[in-house]
């Protein structure tokens, strides 16, 4: 069997350098003549976040032009909207009904959530954070993916995939595949412009397709100590080091490394990150913005995508269905 490959994106806000540094492009680069890939946009997965209807069309819309100016291929791979395949839903909630709460009590994410209330722990916490990992399981085992790329904090909510998939595998018969999660493998965790991870829920991102100014502007405002120029600089835990990192070979890493031990001034250290920056991006921005003449497109695509991947779905939630008597009557 071929080695299917899966991952999505969840459609909050706008796509940013850790979208593509972590998922668009180690999972473009996995795909090959001996996989099919499964790209998809997690809207669902948006709504648990969101109730701001007109952002997430608009996320939808920029994930999914992030994704083709990468150099995704429509035609070589399944490119689709999570909430067009109707059977992901469907198989939540056969899933959820097999899935322990004790499972979902331990997800980081919902144990975050009841960490930051104080009297009252259920604050501010919808059912769809508490069974989000279902849903990505669903994701994941509708297609019977063998191989998801994703970011380590992701990594327990693929382990928690393969405990629902064995549990079914277990109740009824073998149907699922486990699945395996691939960690990009200088497994980084791409820092934002305040040094934490890069995250739309931290406000601290470097977007993907803006143009060059917008660019510039976001390196210029990575926050840095205030070492004058000329005095010797530490690379080691530097946000703007670690993304020059991301992006530049290993002979401009060390060259940029003794820059910094000379005392480069931090003005001139950004102007490099930004140089190496946008040396990778702007393929990527001119890609975008010819495809972003073409109003229909992204909805064309997608459209055509669910109506090729969607028939697996049917397929395989149809012999679900017939395991768990949720059936016509003999
Ligand atoms: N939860 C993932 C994230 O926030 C997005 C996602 C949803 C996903 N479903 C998935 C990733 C299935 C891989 C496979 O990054």
């Amino acid at each position: 069997m071929k080695k299917r490959i899966l991952t999505g994106i969840t459609t909050t806000g706008t796509p940013h350098v850790g979208n593509y540094l972590g998922a668009i492009k180690p999972s473009l680069e996995l795909a090959d003549e001996n996989s099919e890939s499964f790209f998809f946009l997690a809207d669902y997965h948006a709504l648990i976040k969101t109730q701001d209807t007109k952002s997430i069309k608009s996320s939808v819309k920029d994930v999914a032009l992030a994704w083709l100016s990468s150099g995704l291929d429509p035609n070589k791979s399944y490119f689709y909207k999570q909430s067009d395949i109707k059977e992901i839903t469907e198989l939540s909630w056969i899933l959820t009904c097999i899935t322990a709460k004790g499972l979902m009590n331990r997800a980081h994410a919902y144990k975050a959530a009841v960490a930051d209330n104080k009297s009252d722990e259920d604050k501010g916490i919808n059912m769809g954070l508490f069974s989000y990992p279902i849903l990505m399981a669903s994701d994941i085992l509708i297609f019977n993916s063998t191989h998801v790329p994703v970011g380590s904090d992701q990594l327990q909510h693929l382990e928690m995939t393969r405990d629902i998939a064995q549990r079914f595998n277990h109740l009824y018969t073998k149907t699922f595949n486990i699945p395996e999660a691939i960690v990009h493998e200088n497994n980084k965790i791409i820092p934002g412009i305040d040094g934490r991870k890069m995250s739309k829920s931290y406000k601290n991102i470097i977007p993907l397709l803006s143009d060059e100014k917008t660019l510039k502007k976001s390196v210029a405002k990575i926050v840095t100590n205030s070492l004058e120029p000329g005095e010797p600089k530490n690379p080691d835990g530097c946000t703007v080091f670690d993304l020059y990192s991301c992006f530049a070979n290993e002979a401009q890493q060390s060259q940029f490394k003794k820059a910094y031990l000379d005392g480069i001034s931090w003005g001139d250290a950004k102007n490099e990150l930004f140089n190496v920056i946008n040396e990778e991006l702007l393929p990527i921005r001119e890609t975008f913005i010819k495809l972003d003449e073409d109003k229909n497109l992204v909805n064309d695509l997608l459209d055509a995508g669910a109506e090729k991947v969607r028939p697996l779905a049917q397929e395989m939630l149809g012999e679900l269905r017939e395991l768990v008597g949720i059936s016509k009557i003999e």
